[in-house]
């Protein structure tokens, strides 16, 4: 898989690189692309708050520095790993900048597994990085954890340390089935899930999620309006297979029927449901307020650093 490390300290031969260059030696030995963005040598600002990127263009940060180099690693990594200095309980300043920025893109297409790498002076002083992590990344992102690494004082650059980060990085496998975020269409009692694919809508439709959108039965789909969102015009498709979701143009729509005379329409599919679900849908009534919403994968929260591990 993609993993871009995000590495926030200035100190290229200190603890946290010491850190980076083991996950990704181990990382790498299993076959995974890693790339590492050393955020201190590169020129990022802090976020403007000035909403362009959710009002003029869509998912655009309007600041033109090196942020551009990350956004598209970002939105090809299955993976992104955190690495920081702890500096007064909290990230390191570079990194929470770039951090920041990602409020831009929002959730980035493929990621889906995130990592955490701490360096500091003491001991039981990672609670404001973790807070971060876990609420922003594991939470808000919905990626799946897959460790957070610490080390203070004499752990720093240890064999042991070294050998742990070696060991992680080789451990990791591809994200699967159960690392793609889903969609959930409630109507009513009824409810049905279907994964969502890595088109550029899809990716857009989860930064808006939870939605209520109302629609008809025209006999072979429920079209509701919806406001506008980003989408690719290349990555529409030619017709539907039924059980289709499709996002674009003002429109939500279940694609429930009608495949067979769907050729001469341009659709952006962001999901599919199974036959089953599909069913479900086709049997509702004529006129349906839909609740959209996204299921989390994972349970946020349950993450276990070394030094829950040794109490
Ligand atoms: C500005 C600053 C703030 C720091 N704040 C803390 C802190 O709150 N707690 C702590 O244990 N260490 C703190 N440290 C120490 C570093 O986290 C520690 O030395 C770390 O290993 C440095 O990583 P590096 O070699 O990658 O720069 C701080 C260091 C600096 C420069």
């Amino acid at each position: 898989m993609n993993i871009v490390i995000l590495n926030g300290s200035p100190r290229p031969s200190g603890n946290t690189a010491a850190m980076v260059a083991a996950y990704r030696e181990g990382a790498e030995q299993a076959g995974h692309h890693v790339t590492v963005f050393d955020v201190c040598r590169m020129r990022i600002a802090g976020c403007l708050a000035c909403e362009y990127c959710h009002t003029k263009e869509q998912r655009v940060c309007v600041q033109k520095d090196d942020m551009h180099e990350i956004y598209p690693a970002l939105d090809a990594a299955d993976m992104l790993v955190l690495a920081s200095p702890v500096y007064y309980h909290g990230l390191s300043g570079q990194l929470k900048c770039a951090v920041d920025r990602i409020y831009a893109p929002g959730y980035p297409r493929r990621l889906r597994k995130a990592a955490l790498l701490l360096s500091s002076g003491s001991t039981g002083v990672y609670d404001g990085a973790l807070y971060t992590y876990r609420q922003s990344f594991l939470g808000w992102l919905h990626l799946e954890d897959m460790g957070v690494f610490t080390a203070a004082g004499d752990e720093n650059k240890s064999p042991e340390l070294l050998e742990r980060l070696r060991a992680a990085g080789a451990a990791l496998t591809d994200p699967d089935d159960l690392n793609v975020p889903r969609l959930v269409i409630r109507a009513g009692d009824v409810a049905v899930r279907a994964p969502l694919n890595q088109t550029q809508a899809a990716r857009d439709l989860m930064n808006r999620l939870p939605l209520t959108v109302s629609g008809i039965n025209s006999g072979v789909d429920y079209c509701c309006e919806l406001k506008e969102g980003s989408f690719d015009e290349a990555e529409k498709q030619q017709g539907w297979t039924d059980g289709d979701v499709s996002v674009a143009d003002g429109w939500f729509a279940l694609l429930h029927s009608g495949q067979d005379q769907s050729q001469d329409y341009r659709v952006m599919v962001v999901a599919h449901l199974d036959e089953e679900a599909n069913e479900t849908i086709r049997a509702l009534p004529e006129q349906v307020t839909f609740e959209l919403s996204l299921e989390e994968p994972y349970l946020a929260g349950v993450v276990t650093t070394q030094e829950d591990a040794q109490s």
